[in-house]
């Protein structure tokens, strides 16, 4: 494997280089983003095609960004996105490894694209935290010879490097950085939406929840500049967007490795200023940072949404101990009353493990307890899954997996009933609701969220994506609720 060390922890720019900041990269960039580009254009001028591309999304928020930046780089480059059941020269996967079903569903779309791969010469690219691993990257090179080329989480910006040395080669490219570079900032970005946005605020994890594969693949805390990011911001409301969701594996971190505490209350009230934004979503936020000033910070602001995201895993202390979770189940009691204090109206969703190795009878009834006691609007509930070189992978699993599939149902339907429940109190209500669209499942309703994060669909004239509206809530399920009506703010 071609590995390259990058010890670098500034704000590395891309395009405009300031102060001569770990810049050794920077004329590099768009030379290679150039030199693609040159080779597309003697292609269409050749054959009077463009070359096309589309983009395969597995895991997190933070993934969905990635692709972002790489559909950003892949237009620079002179590709053309093409929708997913229409053929491409270039289908790139950016892969999730955080658990081992993600992983088999990759390799398994992968291996499903061997016909189109002959058919029409299309080339595979993997990268993501996958490709961090390096039993994975051999595997692919053994096994998976339509992957021709690879990078990883934290050379992303490599790709119009690798991407020119493969078209003059024709050889697979695999460069994978064993360590993060600093922050890479003025990456192009072709965004999935207008009135919505993705931003990045803190990469990487230093908690080391010991299941944890997080902090192998994505690195050490690193901060984006308070001003990039506001400047991002700012940005984006002058182009249209309405609503912004921060983005970290532990957003209430930000602005600790820069040596500023409570950094991240401070952006909430900065981008409160910021004309056009009118909802500020963010995610993950870890149970033992959620600081008080936070929890003032989204009782102050008004843009700030109400709605948080806090992951428990577990509602054992014994459990939390061994998963290096540095909270108790009463602390994160006391936390959800906390903010129930400062935000009546608060809608609160989660992460919860099921049989993580050593969970007795009396623990998972202690996650049971936390769910009742709180009343989640929705949660995101998995089965453990071992991840290779992490601590809690060489404990031993001592659950049989029947009973461990029984924990999930009982879970799974405890919180079906919760979230059914609270639904109700939207019905006969009125929400404000930001529109995403036509409806995925019936394309003749629409799409959107309310402020609590509750996804709505209904009927509606005149209204389009991008519309801030007022719906009528008929119907309240616990997935979603059913509205009409839909007029416009303002
Ligand atoms: N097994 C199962 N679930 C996991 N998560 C992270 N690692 C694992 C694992 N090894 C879950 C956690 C986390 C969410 C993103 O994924 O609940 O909050
Ligand atoms: Fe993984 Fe824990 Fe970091 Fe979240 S906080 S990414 S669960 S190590």
């Amino acid at each position: 494997m071609d590995t390259k060390k990058n010890n670098g922890q500034e704000s590395i720019r891309l395009k405009k280089p300031q102060g001569g900041m770990g810049v050794e990269n920077a004329p590099e960039f768009s030379d290679w983003v150039e030199q693609v580009r040159n080779q597309n254009t003697a292609y269409t001028l050749e054959t009077g095609k463009t070359r096309k591309f589309k983009i395969d999304v597995f895991g997190c928020q933070m993934n969905e960004r990635d692709a972002e930046t790489i559909a950003g780089m892949l237009t620079d480059m002179g590709f053309e996105e093409v929708p997913k059941d229409k053929p491409a020269d270039i289908i790139v996967f950016v892969t999730c490894c955080v658990r081992e079903n993600a992983e088999e569903r990759i390799y398994g779309h992968i291996g499903g694209l061997t016909e189109e791969c002959r058919e029409n010469g299309s080339i595979i690219v993997a990268c993501g935290c996958m490709m961090q691993q390096s039993h994975v990257v051999e595997k692919i090179k053994k096994s998976y010879h339509n992957v021709k080329i690879v990078f990883g989480t934290h050379n992303i910006h490599t790709f119009p490097e690798l991407l020119y040395r493969y078209m003059t080669s024709k050889k697979r490219v695999f460069e994978i950085w064993e360590k993060e570079a600093g922050v890479i900032e003025e990456l192009p970005v072709k965004r999935a939406d207008k009135h919505k946005a993705w931003v990045n605020i803190i990469l990487g994890c230093n908690n080391f929840c010991s299941y944890c594969i997080v902090p192998y693949v994505r690195g050490r805390e690193r901060s984006r500049d308070f001003n990039d990011v506001l400047a991002e911001i700012k940005a984006l409301a002058k182009d249209g967007c309405k609503e912004v969701t921060l983005l970290g594996q532990n957003v209430n971190s930000y602005g600790n490795d820069l040596g500023e505490k409570e950094l991240f209350a401070k952006l909430l009230y900065a981008i409160e200023d910021i004309d056009g934004i009118e909802r500020v979503r963010f995610m993950t936020s870890h149970p033992k940072d959620l600081s008080d000033s936070l929890i003032e910070a989204m009782k102050t602001c008004k843009k700030v949404c109400n709605h948080l995201h806090l992951p428990f895993q577990s509602g054992s202390t014994r459990i939390l101990e061994k998963m290096n979770r540095k909270y108790t189940k009463e602390h994160y009691l006391e936390l959800v009353s906390k903010i129930r204090r400062a935000v009546p109206d608060i809608a609160l969703t989660t992460d919860i493990i099921v049989g993580f190795p050593g969970e007795t009878e009396e623990d998972f009834e202690d996650t049971l307890d936390v769910v009742r006691k709180v009343g989640f609007e929705a949660a995101y509930m998995f089965i453990y899954s071992p991840r290779k070189g992490t601590p809690a992978a060489k404990l031993e699993q001592d659950i049989p997996s029947e009973v461990i599939s029984a924990r999930f149902k009982r879970l799974a339907d405890l919180q079906t009933r919760i979230a059914t429940e609270l639904a109700k109190k939207y019905e006969g209500k009125t929400v404000e609701v930001l529109v995403d669209g036509p409806s995925k499942n019936n394309p003749e309703m629409l799409s959107g969220r309310t402020r609590s994060n509750r996804l709505v669909n209904f009927k509606a004239d005149n209204v389009e994506k991008g519309d801030t509206v007022y719906v009528d809530i008929i119907r309240a399920g616990a997935f979603w609720l059913e509205g009409r009506g839909g007029k416009k703010l303002g």
